[in-house]
């Protein structure tokens, strides 16, 4: 439908430099630039490092984006880019770049939540978002449960991580198990050889007297901990570490979490489609038993394709799509790039 928004979309949060474009809910262009490398020996990311490498990718990801689009910036009816939250410097290059497009093209600007993004991204694969959902969102920095109606309209949030984040949990355990940085992947890959049931990881906030004031919640720090405890048992008496078994495990323990607190809001507020995005969401198991506990409940499961759940332009771009047909006005040319911004502000 050509009376569908042609929306480009800046992503800078993070370590990735992603250009996507978009029209209404059809995935035009997707162009990822990734500095991880240059954070890989760090064993984390960088800012200074992230925020000088979007400088640096910004133009040439933009152009290529357009180009296999097949659209110029004078095509496009707005701007979408990441407002918030992530790294305050990674930010700023990203929303300084997208004014200097705006103005200079004249088109409508919108800075959005990088949040809402991550689910936004799931239209470009499975159609619009049904009224009202349940949205899992695991990444780097968060793990939430939201409620869902009209996405431009805000989210209500039902819990959130009280410490870590999952995808934080990764990477620390990877770094515990001699794993490379970012530590999703791989230890979903050391998994796959593993038994999940070799070592009993604790559940954060699962037992009974959490339920009053963290149903929903999410703690993943003692987890991390008990991880950290156990290998080095093992490596006090000189005993080999089964880093399988461990990945294995550590990733059952988070998995089995994520997905029965997720099942639970959906039967608690009568919502039958439950969305799960951000990085984690790339993780094999994590998809799995999501799932088969969805099936059993009778909850339809909406993941984005694993390409989809990480880190890109796309999924900012889907998400000004959805706010610019809803008719939201644009954003004021002087908003600002909030490292903070809470999830329950979608746009500015
Ligand atoms: O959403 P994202 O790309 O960036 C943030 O907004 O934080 O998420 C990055 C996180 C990292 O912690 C990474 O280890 C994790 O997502 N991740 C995974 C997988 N792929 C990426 N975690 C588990 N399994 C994966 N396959
Ligand atoms: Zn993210």
């Amino acid at each position: 439908m050509t009376d569908e928004p042609l929306v480009l979309g800046i992503e800078t949060s993070c370590d990735e430099t992603g250009i996507g474009v978009v029209r209404g809910s059809t995935l035009l262009a997707d162009q990822v630039a990734s500095s991880v490398d240059a954070h890989a020996r760090f064993g984390g990311v960088v800012p200074e490092v992230a925020s000088r490498a979007h400088l640096e990718a910004m133009v040439p990801t933009m152009r290529r984006a357009l180009d296999i689009a097949g659209v110029q910036l004078s095509d496009v009816d707005a701007i979408a880019v990441t407002a918030g939250p992530g790294l305050a410097g990674a930010l700023l290059v990203g929303v300084a770049a997208a004014k200097g497009y705006a103005v200079a093209a004249e088109k409508p600007i919108y800075g959005v939540n990088h949040l809402a993004a991550h689910v936004a991204v799931d239209t470009l694969e499975h159609g619009a978002l049904p009224e009202p959902s349940i949205a899992l969102l695991v990444s780097g920095g968060h793990s939430s449960l939201l409620l869902v109606g009209d996405l431009a309209r805000g989210v209500t949030p039902l819990g959130a991580t009280i410490d870590d984040a999952a995808g934080e949990a990764y990477d620390k355990v990877a770094r515990l198990l001699g794993l490379p940085f970012p530590g999703g992947p791989p230890i979903d890959r050391a998994a796959r050889d593993g038994d999940a049931s070799a070592i009993a990881f604790p559940r954060g906030l699962t037992a009974q007297r959490d339920q009053a004031a963290h149903r929903f919640d999410f703690s993943f720090s003692g987890l991390k901990t008990a991880v950290a405890r156990w290998v080095e048992a093992l490596e006090r008496t000189g005993e080999p570490v089964p880093v399988a078994d461990v990945a294995a495990s550590f990733q059952e323990a988070v998995c089995d979490v994520l997905t029965a607190k997720a099942v639970e809001a959906c039967r608690e507020h009568g919502v039958d489609v439950l969305v799960i995005g951000g990085g984690v969401a790339a993780n094999s198991r994590l998809r799995a038993l999501a799932q088969e506990r969805c099936d059993r409940h009778g909850i339809a499961l909406r993941v984005p394709r694993p390409r989809l759940c990480t880190d890109n332009g796309a999924m900012v771009a889907a998400l000004g799509a959805h706010v610019v047909a809803a008719g939201l006005p644009a954003s004021r040319l002087d908003f600002p790039a909030d490292s903070a911004l809470p999830v329950t502000t979608v746009a500015f």
